[in-house]
């Protein structure tokens, strides 16, 4: 393992990498075990690798915590993950102020259970000066609801006369998405075998890295990380171009 990090080039660690969390209910069945306990051993794997990515020198890690669509699973289910994501916040506050975490959420927050609203901003607010890493939870997160709410709010500078269509730019589109500030990821992981992006950052994403693994999300570890990273570090990103105009 230590073997796998040392590998790493230090110098081309990403600073963001986004992460679709799948595979926590295939985990348990396979085991078992009711599917809450795949989402419990999940947020083992999310203090893990927060610790891993923190300790290389990533500086955002984006967890799709909970998608817009994920309000249609069984109303069971849905009530666990939000006490789970309350419990989660309030039991980790202190480890995360210890190691530098910045605690962000984007997606429509505001429409979540009151008592994880009111837990989330208590943890956004308790983490608002650490600088070391940015933990971005997409909770209650489309990307086709954040491009609409975009073009919404451009459409209405439009209307007011405070801009012109033909001023907007991919900075200013850019200005209005929730990632405001945050610079795109260069890698996206996605576990468990899936291949989709499943309306995750889909402006974001544009000239993301993709990397998909069949492991379960209760089973990436650190060691799954700096195998995503490596994997990152061993292509080449073009941008368009052709090797040869590289750097
Ligand atoms: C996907 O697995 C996982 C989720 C929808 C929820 C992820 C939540 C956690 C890891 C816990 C809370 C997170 C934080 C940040 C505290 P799935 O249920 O879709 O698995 P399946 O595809 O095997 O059914």
């Amino acid at each position: 393992m230590s073997d796998l990090k040392s590998q790493i080039n230090p110098g081309k660690v990403p600073k963001h990498i986004a992460i679709i969390m799948d595979g926590n209910g295939r985990w348990a069945k396979q085991k078992g075990m009711p599917r809450v306990l795949g989402h419990r051993s999940g947020v083992k794997s999310v203090r893990e690798v927060t610790e891993a990515a923190a300790q290389i020198g990533v500086k955002y890690l984006t967890l799709y915590a909970f998608s817009t669509e994920n309000w249609n699973r069984p109303p069971a289910e849905v009530t666990a993950l939000m006490s789970l994501l309350v419990e989660t916040i309030k039991g980790e506050i202190r480890d995360l102020n210890k190691n530098g975490v910045r605690l962000m959420a984007i997606g429509d927050i505001e429409a979540l259970p009151p008592s994880t609203l009111k837990t989330l901003r208590e943890g956004i607010e308790k983490t608002k000066d650490n600088d070391r890493v940015t933990l971005v939870l997409a909770l209650n997160y489309s990307a086709k609801w954040e491009i609409l709410c975009a073009t919404r709010r451009l459409a209405e500078q439009v209307k007011m006369g405070a801009l012109q269509p033909f001023e907007i730019s991919e900075a200013i589109f850019e200005h209005e998405l929730s990632t405001h500030g945050i610079p795109d990821p260069e890698l996206l992981i996605r576990t468990s075998g899936e291949a989709r992006l499943s309306n995750f950052l889909l402006w974001q994403v544009a000239y993301t890295e993709l990397y998909f693994t069949p492991v379960f999300w209760p089973d990436f570890d650190r060691k799954e990380l700096f195998k995503a990273i490596l994997s990152y570090q061993n292509r080449e990103r073009r941008f368009g171009m052709i090797s040869e105009q590289l750097p």
